[in-house]
């Protein structure tokens, strides 16, 4: 056989969330892939990294009052280390934010503007004349047009979820600062995929899967691909464009698949590897992109037009798999129907859930059902019940009542193991098809026989009648073990390595050592392999994972608070300032001491308060969130402090003149400010 050179990749997770099931899912069908064709003699590397840049990494690190840089290097260290446990290994775990990735951007632009596939026109876009830059969907907040819910992104509602521009929305205003964005054009870049149409046409069906090369073609082979705008504007972050005087930015979908390349060039330099090998010819080595659904524009329309752009070459095949359901339905962290992977690792060993999607998974692009109580069954019954507890019986046999010594296998037994030797080139097949369900259902068929064979013999009563018959076949059990074992090293490599310490072998490398039988060894005392799935774990993984959606949903209403009508009192600094404000920036806040002369329920909205605060000579309107803390007879008559400077907000319950200031987190965590005793409506705060 043929030694190949295997590039494999899964899709770059973002970094502004955690790992979760669907991950896995993904980089488990890569790591098997890569460790059975390690077996079969191959010569693999699997790349990856965090997808850093975008604006909704910039949003959260603002949220969070750290720097986008410290975001990603926190996600960083948190991915790593989840993969790590999951026993996924990645050859190297990078990121796109790295200077290789930043120079290999440049080498794309230079190539695609030499061969002319750029063009740059102007587009009009919402601009905040306060923060002087141009808003992206996300850095737009306002009502939504559909339900009128307020306070939404200007890409879509959270409430009804309909999708809008943010030019669509009523009263949008910028997230930043609240001020209402006006409509300003500026110059964008575009790479004009349609150049490559014909490349596409031809290049698809014979590198994706079928369904998923239908559906493209069917999507764009009658009428032109339409040029894809690549720029963004300053601030993002991400990577400048050359010749913008960093005012325009590569969208962050244009250097996050580029970050393939540019962690293979970091492994490269790390491993004296050849570069040019992997990416700039098609004939060494072989490169395989595994993705989810949701990503296969990305990765079958854009992706190979730019690597053809710049003369670089494209994937072999690109592998899109479904997504992964919780007991039947969409992973939904708000409703705590979601488990990230550290949630999952805080109650359940990996190889549980390793074993369980491998039996799931197959190569369509078929959504999968990650059952709970299936994956308990599975786990229980066929995992531990058939496949360990044969490994177990025979083990502890042989120590208790031979001294750990096999002998050779008996003669029935040998024709079974012949069997299961046999099975090794479907096996391996198996895997390289990415249908890994036949595996483990193969890999039963064999523990089935082994199974019964033991219980046809009986040793627990054969050894009183005749102890060297016994001795043979628990020799042979514990071959058909081991066997058994080996196909499934890919998918529990840490289980793997225990059988190969429970027979004093190295660790198992190739398929082909299913071809030798042991005989006459002594083997070590047999140690636990893996147990049976507590459910009371399950059960606490569950209960983790809710308290973490009810944490979500508050600090999500404490979010909301901050912009309807109360501040909370606290800075949140950005990059540049370290959140300090000059004291001119502070005068531009107009601070007064305020009385409320009246409060009332709003009778459709749960959190909020209609206040009548008098300034003195004015009396103004305040809508407030801070009904979870407050009866509004509590308030009437109270002194307090609001922001009297602020732009009047229209809201679904008529006009907002200001804003209360308050302390605490929100929810009854909520403390409005009062000035001592004495003051007087309206005065000035200094
Ligand atoms: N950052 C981009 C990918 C850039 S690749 C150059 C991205 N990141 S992601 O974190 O949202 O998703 C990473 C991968 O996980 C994608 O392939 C995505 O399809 C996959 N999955 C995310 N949720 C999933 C499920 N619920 N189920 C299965 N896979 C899913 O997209
Ligand atoms: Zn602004």
């Amino acid at each position: 056989m043929k030694t190949k050179k295997i590039l494999a990749t899964a899709a770059l997770p973002y970094a502004n969330g955690e790992v979760h099931l669907g991950h896995f899912l993904e980089h488990l069908q890569v790591d098997i892939w890569i460790r059975a064709h390690r077996m079969s003699g191959h010569d693999c590397v699997f790349i990856c990294a965090d997808d850093t840049h975008g604006t909704p990494i910039m949003i959260r690190a603002r949220e969070e009052g750290i720097t986008p840089e410290q975001l990603i290097g926190r996600a960083h260290q948190e991915h790593e280390k989840d993969f790590k446990d999951l026993l996924i290994h990645h050859d190297i775990y990078y990121s796109t934010n790295s200077p290789e990735n930043k120079e290999l951007c440049e080498e794309f632009y230079h190539k695609m503007k030499a061969k002319g596939h750029i063009a740059v026109r102007p587009i009009e876009q919402l601009y905040c004349p306060h923060d002087k830059m141009f808003l992206p969907d996300r850095f737009v907040k306002g009502t939504c047009p559909n339900c009128e819910a307020l306070d939404q992104y200007g890409d879509s509602c959270e409430v009804c979820s309909a999708t809008y521009t943010p030019g669509e929305m009523k009263n949008p205003h910028c997230y930043l600062c609240g001020t209402t964005p006006v409509k300003k054009s500026s110059d964008h870049y575009f790479f004009k995929l349609n150049d490559f149409k014909d490349y596409l046409i031809q290049w698809l069906p014979n590198h994706t899967q079928a369904e998923v090369s239908a559906k493209m073609m069917e999507w764009f082979t009658h009428e032109p691909l339409r040029d894809w705008d690549i720029s963004r504007d300053a601030p993002y972050f991400g990577f400048p464009i050359p010749d913008t005087n960093n005012s325009k930015f590569f969208y962050v979908w244009v250097d996050a698949p580029m970050g393939y390349i540019s962690s293979t060039k970091k492994w490269c330099a790390l491993n004296g590897k050849s570069f040019d090998d992997y990416w700039r010819t098609e004939d060494k080595a072989e490169v395989y992109h595994f993705i989810g659904k949701d990503i296969t524009y990305f990765h079958t329309l854009f992706w190979p037009a730019l690597l053809k752009s710049a003369d670089f070459r494209t994937p072999t095949a690109v592998h899109a798999h479904g997504f992964i359901t919780l007991n039947g339905e969409r992973m939904s962290k708000s409703r705590g129907n979601f488990i990230s992977i550290r949630t999952y690792l805080n109650h359940l060993a990996p190889e549980y859930a390793r074993y369980y999607l491998a039996t799931k998974l197959n190569a369509k692009v078929e959504d999968m059902d990650f059952n709970l109580e299936d994956f308990q069954g599975k786990v229980n019954s066929d995992l531990v019940g058939k496949i360990t507890n044969l490994g177990s019986r025979g083990a502890q046999m042989l120590n208790k009542n031979f001294d750990s010594q096999m002998t050779e296998p008996e003669e029935t037994g040998l024709k079974i193991l012949k069997e299961a030797q046999a099975a090794c080139e479907s096996i391996e097949k198996f895997y390289a098809d990415r249908d890994y369900f036949k595996v483990t259902n193969e890999v039963r068929l064999i523990t089935d026989k082994a199974n019964k064979y033991f219980d046809d013999h009986a040793p627990w009563k054969l050894v009183t009648t005749d102890p060297a018959l016994t001795q043979q076949v628990l020799t042979t059990t514990l071959n058909l073990f081991r066997i058994i074992s080996i196909y499934l090293t890919p998918v529990l490599p840490a289980f793997s390595e225990k059988v190969a310490h429970l027979f004093g072998e190295k660790n198992y490398t190739e398929f082909k050592s299913v071809h030798t039988l042991i005989q006459g060894k002594t083997i070590q005392p047999y140690q636990h392999l893996m147990t049976r799935i507590d459910p009371k774990n399950i059960k606490s993984m569950m209960d983790e994972a809710k308290s973490v959606a009810e944490k979500l949903s508050a600090l999500k209403a404490k979010a909301k608070t901050g912009t309807q009508g109360v501040t909370q009192v606290e800075t949140k600094p950005t990059a540049e300032n370290n959140g300090k404000i000059s004291i001119d920036d502070f005068m531009k806040v107009d601070l007064r001491v305020a009385q409320i002369i009246d409060a009332e329920i709003i009778p459709e909205a749960d959190k909020l308060l209609r206040l009548k605060v008098s300034l003195g000579e004015e009396t103004r309107q305040i809508i407030a969130g801070i009904r979870s803390a407050y009866k509004p007879e509590d308030l009437k008559g109270r002194l307090t402090v609001i922001v009297a400077n602020l732009e009047p907000r229209k809201m679904k319950f008529g006009m907002s003149e200001g804003m209360v200031l308050a302390a605490g987190a929100g929810g009854t965590d909520l403390f409005i400010l009062s000035p001592d005793s004495g003051a007087k409506p309206g005065q000035k705060i200094k």
